[in-house]
């Protein structure tokens, strides 16, 4: 059995103003008007069935995310697992309360797919036969990661080194797992060859998860029991008690267990991806005009080239500019070099100590 599970959470501050607080990035739309946690329940339906979604998200996001699912017509109104944090503590609690909710529903053999909410993926035949791929790996107590090809030094992923195959499918060992390297690092692992982004995907039996954690990360497992036990897991959804939950400690799964487990496994994405994680990934979405340029809303660009423009309601105007990022989001406006996106963040650190 494989469920697949939706992880949306974090305000995504690198892509203020359009995500904040309480609009945070999995329900940012999309050229298209799909958001990404739309996009990503339908990765998710392509692997299974409706009623084996589980979504692990904010409490306060709860009404918004089903709101978001009945766009889907394949998942409304049918009865889904919904583990409802309240506080974000970082993925590694998230996925091993998943892990012990299910372990508990299906049994220890029953799989995980965990689907980040922030990415996109055009290619769901090739996701889907990369994540059958992935599933017997598992089977076979593989904590398996998918691998994307690197095409620049970047610091905010994980880098796998792969090892020799394992099974005959093109899945490789993992001989080492470094969770965002710095840029020196990043650059001799982008020019060795050896190495995969983690496309932040993980597919694993829910108990060789539980029993990872037990070894390398034993605090995180016994503070997940902890809140596990105190809640009511008949609920739907399920609720968890503010102080045991945030006693949790805010580790990411990657730092806590892939960087150190045993038995590890990547398989090499056939499919396309994109972590839509800074301005300069949504800014490169689309087709651009001949001018490289992509607007969104009414705006006017003159001698202008490779911009992104987001105007929302109002009408914007460019002159003689180049690479620059614009987003207007009515009570904000974001003017940024589409190189230095990333530092968006920044921003929002400032408006934080602020307020
Ligand atoms: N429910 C829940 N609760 N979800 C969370 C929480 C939380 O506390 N924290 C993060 N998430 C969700 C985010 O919404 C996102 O979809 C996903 O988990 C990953 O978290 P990020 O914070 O975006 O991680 P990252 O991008 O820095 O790094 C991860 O993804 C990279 C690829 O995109 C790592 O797995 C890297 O190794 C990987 O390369
Ligand atoms: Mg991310």
């Amino acid at each position: 059995k494989l469920i697949p599970v939706i992880l949306s959470g974090g305000a995504g501050t690198r892509l203020w103003p359009a995500s904040r607080q309480g609009y945070p990035k999995p329900f940012m739309r999309l050229g298209d008007g799909q958001s990404l946690l739309q996009r990503t329940l339908q990765r998710a339906l392509k692997v299974a069935n409706a009623d084996e979604v589980m979504t692990v998200t904010g409490a306060d996001y709860y009404f918004l995310t089903r709101d978001e699912y009945q766009r889907e017509a394949a998942a409304a109104s049918i009865g889904q697992r919904f583990l409802l944090e309240p506080a974000g503590r970082n993925t590694a609690p998230a996925i091993v309360l998943a892990a012990l909710d299910i372990a508990q529903r299906h049994g220890a053999e029953a799989q995980l797919l965990v689907l980040p909410a922030d990415h996109l993926v055009a290619d769901l035949d090739s996701f889907a036969a990369d994540v059958a791929v992935a599933c017997e790996l598992a089977a076979a107590g593989h904590l398996v990661t998918f691998g994307i090809r690197p095409t620049h030094p970047e610091t905010g992923f994980g880098y796998i080194e792969a090892g020799a195959a394992v099974g005959n499918a093109g899945g490789r060992e993992i001989k080492a797992f470094v969770e965002k390297p710095d840029r020196v690092t990043a650059e001799q692992y982008l020019a060795s060859g050896h190495y995969f982004w983690n496309a932040g995907m993980f597919c694993f039996a829910a108990g060789a998860l539980i029993e990872a954690a037990a070894k390398v990360c034993p605090n995180v497992l016994g503070a997940a029991q902890a809140v596990m036990e105190a809640a009511d897991l008949q609920a739907e959804p399920l609720k968890f008690e503010r102080e045991r939950f945030i006693a949790q400690p805010d580790i990411s799964i990657d730092y806590a267990v892939m960087e150190k487990a045993a038995k590890r496994a990547v398989v090499p994405a056939r499919f396309d991806w994109s972590d839509i994680g800074s301005w300069k990934a949504v800014s490169e979405l689309g087709e651009p005009d001949p001018q490289g340029n992509r607007v969104r809303g009414q705006s006017i660009l003159v001698e202008s080239v490779n911009c992104y423009v987001d105007a929302g309601d109002r009408v914007v105007a460019a002159v003689g500019v180049q690479d620059l990022v614009i987003v207007d989001s009515g009570d904000a406006v974001l003017v940024a070099d589409r190189e230095q996106a990333q530092a968006v963040r920044a921003v929002v650190d400032h408006l934080k100590r602020h307020k």
